[in-house]
């Protein structure tokens, strides 16, 4: 099994929105990150805008043709928005105003009712979810019983790793994570701080986690040599 590639367009929103200009536009981006091999887009749109807006989210949907997966925090105007837009599958990670990007994986236990009555409202509109988590057994064990369709694997701590050793720990806590989660019938997916160097012995965990999700090292990349170019190299590292 390949491990397949699904895109965050988030940054080429930053870059527009640090010039309060039109481009580069994020819907051209997924575009041609499909057109290279994605297999699917993500945005994740934050409650103080400061990437990707409601209008972009509205074009991604009309535009995408691969999935689309929509990151967004457990609040009530995000449950709104997703069930307006009906993305592909939502990603539901925890989010703090003042951090540069998504912290830590999603504190499963403090947010069990509001998690079962989310993911359940999505249920009722066919909307799947995923929930973004730690490499732990247990919130695996927990993400099923909530009723997510999906986990996506927090690989942070594997992406700032140096050392051989921790590196091949954090590996098979990965795959002990992920083996768990297929065996309890849950789509595994993983992302975060993923790139062209770290990719390379994470692919090992192609047999049981099917899709990474990156968004940073693909649009820096693309900046200087295209996305089209970015995307085709990632995707050819994961062969
Ligand atoms: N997955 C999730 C849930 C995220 O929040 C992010 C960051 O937006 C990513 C994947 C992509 O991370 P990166 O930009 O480091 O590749």
């Amino acid at each position: 099994m390949r491990m397949q590639l699904a895109v965050n367009v988030d940054h080429i929103a930053t870059l527009r929105n640090a010039r309060k200009e039109r481009e580069p536009d994020p819907i051209t981006a997924a575009h041609l990150a499909e057109l290279a091999g994605a297999v699917g887009i993500v945005c994740h749109l934050r409650e103080d805008r400061r990437h990707i807006c409601d209008h972009d989210l509205r074009r991604l949907r009309e535009t995408v043709k691969t999935k689309l997966d929509l990151e967004m925090a457990a609040t009530e105007e995000m449950l709104h928005i997703a069930i307006q837009t009906k993305p592909d599958l939502v990603t539901l990670v925890p989010e703090r105003r003042e951090e540069l990007t998504t912290e830590g994986g999603l504190d499963l236990k403090t947010m069990r009712t509001i998690l079962v009555q989310f993911i359940a409202e999505l249920a009722r509109h066919e909307i799947p979810t995923s929930l973004f988590i730690e490499p732990d057994k247990d919130l695996v064990r927990l993400a099923a019983e909530l009723g997510a369709t999906h986990i996506e694997l927090h690989t942070g701590t594997y992406s700032r790793l140096r050392k051989a050793d921790e590196i091949q720990c954090e590996l098979k806590r990965l795959r002990e994570a992920a083996t768990l989660g297929r065996e309890l019938g849950l789509r595994v997916v993983a992302g975060h701080g993923l790139n062209y160097i770290n990719i390379i012995p994470f692919k090992s965990l192609s047999d049981v986690i099917e899709e990474v999700s990156i968004g940073h090292a693909i649009i820096a990349r693309a900046a200087l040599v295209g996305i089209d170019k970015a995307v085709r190299d990632m995707i050819q590292l994961l062969r």
